[in-house]
């Protein structure tokens, strides 16, 4: 029997994120979100042989892969969780006090959904292909995406795909799925996405080239049923806290919520004030200094070459004596 290759990742601003992140020797590195391991490849690379990489990641099926890639450097360890209960994680505290005791060089978020993950129509990430509607980064914890709609009323439902997919109809899409879900027409990712269509009809999108009217709502209920956007903010704060003093964060989102908070998170520990009025009620503890205020985008040619990264946005800073 043929076996088909898994779907490659392509790690996203690479050149960015390697020339953004200068590792001394005997580097501490810490990737919240490992994937299939093509930034740590590529960090480990620019490592000396003293440095020492900690990759986690949520997703058995990406660690398998990044343990198959990576597995034979020294250097290189594995830690199965989710970053918003890194901190916590007794297995990482040990690892951080044995290895990394002065804290970290650099610490890498590259947020979101893998290519491994919305091309394996197992996994129910892609209204593209046929497959149960789950959705789970880690399938072996919580709801799956349909158990998650079953829990939802047609308010919260909405909600969720307004504030997640900033999607406009959420309210007659919310409706047509909890519609479809009750006639037993809801068990598969193209049953969502029919549902979906059932709103906004496919075929005029399609002909003026826009993206499928399904994209919005796949989105959303992917960031609910991962709780994607719902400790960034204070993982963020964590991670800096395990940063040595010039060590520097950098994170990649990929759609303008996830930006905002990132954005958000970052300028407030560098001490700058966002709320109402001109002054902060009280003055913030400046604990970051910003790397290129205004974020970094991809080039023309990495556009071009792997669309999906069109979206991306990195963001650095660095943790200030
Ligand atoms: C965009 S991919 C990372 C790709 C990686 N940088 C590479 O070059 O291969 C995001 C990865 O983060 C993981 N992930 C997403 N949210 C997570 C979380 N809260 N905790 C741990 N891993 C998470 C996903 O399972 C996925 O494998």
């Amino acid at each position: 029997m043929m076996t088909v290759p898994p779907p490659v990742h392509v790690p996203v601003l690479l050149q960015e994120v390697l020339d953004h992140l200068p590792l001394p020797p005997a580097a501490r590195i810490l990737d919240l979100t490992l994937g299939l391991g093509g930034h740590a490849e590529a960090l480990l690379a620019q490592a000396d042989a003293g440095a020492r990489y900690l990759g986690v990641d949520r997703d058995p099926e990406a660690r398998a892969l990044a343990i198959q890639r990576l597995g034979r450097d020294a250097r290189f360890s594995i830690l199965a969780c989710a970053y918003e209960d890194l901190w916590e994680d007794p297995h990482f505290l040990a690892w951080r006090a044995a290895q990394a005791p002065e804290g970290f060089d650099a610490i890498l978020a590259d947020l979101g959904v893998s290519t491994l993950q919305l091309r394996t129509p197992e996994r129910g990430f892609s209204f593209r292909d046929e497959g149960p509607l789950d959705m789970r980064m880690d399938p072996e914890h919580g709801l799956s995406a349909r158990a998650w709609i079953a829990e939802q009323t047609d308010e919260s439902l909405a909600d969720a795909i307004y504030q997640y997919g900033e999607e406009r109809a959420s309210r007659p899409i919310a409706r047509a799925i909890l519609r479809a879900l009750q006639e037993d027409r809801l068990s598969t990712t193209r049953d969502l996405a029919r549902a979906v269509y059932t709103v906004i009809p496919r075929e005029p999108a399609k002909r003026k080239g826009h993206s499928d009217p399904a994209t919005r709502t796949f989105q959303a209920i992917r960031i609910a049923v991962n709780g994607e956007l719902d400790r960034l903010a204070a993982s963020l704060e964590s991670a800096v806290t395990h940063l040595r003093p010039g060590g520097r964060l950098a994170v990649i989102s990929f759609h303008s919520l996830e930006d905002r908070i990132v954005k958000q998170t970052l300028r407030r520990l560098a001490g700058i004030y966002d709320g109402p009025g001109r002054t902060a009620p009280v003055e913030l503890p400046k604990i970051l200094k910003l790397i290129r205020a205004g974020g970094i985008a991809p080039g023309e040619a990495e556009a071009a070459a792997n669309p999906p990264s069109r979206s991306a946005r990195l963001r650095v800073a660095e943790r200030l004596p």
